[in-house]
């Protein structure tokens, strides 16, 4: 039931929109009936459009605020470990002790994926991206549970839901090794999610990987700071594709798609190049000036964003977790000091203050990586992996709501009106 309503005066007509309150945030304006009154509204890059009801995560942009199911990001980083979000978020609540050690169960024994898939990485080149390839597989997917997947049945569509948080981890895996010709390393059911990632990336046949435990709490870190982030483009994605009725793991596949995307996921992998480029603290100032450069389609990759325009909470503790990592480790990467000095100069000019462009999730997370020793061109599969959870959770909470229907946006044409067509002597 509406709280308020809005009365929109257009030509000779008074429209009135619904207005509906949420538990938190910007109430939103109910214009599905406009289309009635004979117009569309018109919002590219949704800017400010609402496209559903979701009670999985909220972000208040001004404030710096990362809700999941109302557990700050924050306290999550810091008190659960990646599961218990993924629990969180597929079930609207934290799981309890026992549920926790069921769900852990669940996933670890869904980690195997089917020899067959073995074969999809044989047709792709060695040097493929390892986005190229995980969108192949993770879509390929399909054609194991095709058939025997009810996705209006709610047991079903969890079911595929814990198949692909347990074997993205697999199939990132499997993308790095095709890549570097090392032979695919199967999971391992003692270990942890985030130390079996690891092993399955870096241990070889012939010999014993030793997981050094700063390493595995800051991966699984890096999976839970990326989980999910509301409406962002690739869970939209998700969404859009989910609303016909299509298989889950094709819908996860269009959100790896749209998540490589450089203004997105692929911004660590962009950020970390951009570091690269820059080399020295000396030559930030020449970037600076490129970024600035409206004639320069430069961007300072892991800066900016369209929600948080003060500050990414995730930034904030990634940026520990990077200070922490590489202490633990004993990097001293020259990069960290380009990226922390590139902060500082930033946050400090007039331009990027204006324009409220602040360091993103993207800007530290590549440096952490890099110091686990994970290659540049992984980063986005890392990204990936961890989305993997939002996105599914946002498709099965989109299946769960009533009256579901297929996502079908309007246009503003101004193409040609009819004009008669000349047929040509062929
Ligand atoms: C992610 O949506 C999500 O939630 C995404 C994400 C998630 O978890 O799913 O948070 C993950 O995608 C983080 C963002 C990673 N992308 C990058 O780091 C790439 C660099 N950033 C930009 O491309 C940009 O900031 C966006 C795409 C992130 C946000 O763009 P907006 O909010 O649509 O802003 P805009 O592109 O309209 O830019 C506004 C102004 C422009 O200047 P004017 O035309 O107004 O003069 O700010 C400028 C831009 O030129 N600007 C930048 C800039 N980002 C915006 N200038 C220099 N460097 C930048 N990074």
């Amino acid at each position: 039931m509406a709280d308020t309503k809005a009365i929109l005066k257009v030509g000779d007509k008074e429209v009135e929109l619904p207005i509906f309150e949420g538990s938190a945030g910007h109430p939103v304006i109910d214009v599905r009936s406009l289309g009635g009154a004979g117009y569309f509204t018109f919002d590219p890059g949704f800017m400010a459009t609402g496209s559903c009801e979701s009670q999985i995560t909220f972000i208040d942009g001004d404030k710096g605020v990362l809700l999941h199911r109302g557990y700050s990001i924050e306290d999550l980083a810091r008190d659960a470990d990646y599961l218990e979000v993924c629990y969180m978020l597929l079930h609207g609540e934290a799981p309890t002790t026992e549920q926790y050690a069921e769900f852990k169960n669940t996933i670890t024994r869904h980690t195997l994926v089917h020899d067959q898939v073995n074969n999809f990485f044989r047709g792709f080149r060695r040097d493929a991206h390892p986005m190229a390839m995980l969108c192949g597989t993770v879509g390929a997917l399909s054609s194991f549970y095709h058939d025997d997947l009810d996705i209006s049945e709610a047991d079903q569509r969890l079911r595929s839901a814990y198949r692909l948080v347990a074997k993205m981890p697999t199939l990132v895996a499997m993308c790095y090794k095709y890549n570097i010709g090392q032979p695919f390393v199967y999971p391992r059911n003692d270990l942890s999610y985030a130390a079996n990632f690891l092993n399955m990336m870096f241990s070889v046949p012939a010999e014993k990987y030793q997981i050094s435990d700063a390493v595995e709490r800051a991966m699984d870190r890096i999976f839970t700071l990326h989980a999910d982030h509301e409406q962002n483009a690739s869970t939209s994605t998700v969404r859009l594709a989910g609303s016909s009725g299509a298989n889950p793991y094709a819908c996860i596949a269009a959100g790896v798609a749209s998540l490589w995307g450089p203004a997105h996921g692929g911004a660590n992998e962009a950020c970390l190049n951009m570091l690269e480029e820059i080399g020295s603290v000396d030559r930030i100032p020449e970037f600076i000036e490129r970024a600035k450069d409206k004639n320069d389609p430069f961007r300072l990759m892991g800066f900016g964003h369209r929600v948080y325009k003060n500050y990414d909470p995730r930034a904030t503790v990634m940026r520990e977790s990077c200070h922490e990592v590489l202490a633990e480790l004993k990097v001293n990467d020259p990069l960290l000091d380009v990226a922390m000095e590139l902060e500082r100069i930033a946050l400090n000019d007039p331009y990027f203050k204006e324009k409220k462009l602040f360091p993103n999730v993207d800007f530290y997370s590549g440096i952490i990586l890099k110091a686990i020793g994970i290659p540049t061109n992984m980063f986005t599969c890392i990204f990936a992996l961890a989305r993997t959870v939002g996105w599914i959770s946002h498709w099965h909470e989109m299946l769960s709501q009533p009256g579901q229907k297929i996502g079908r946006p309007r246009q503003l044409y101004t193409g040609h009106t009819q004009r008669p067509f000349s047929k040509i002597n062929k």
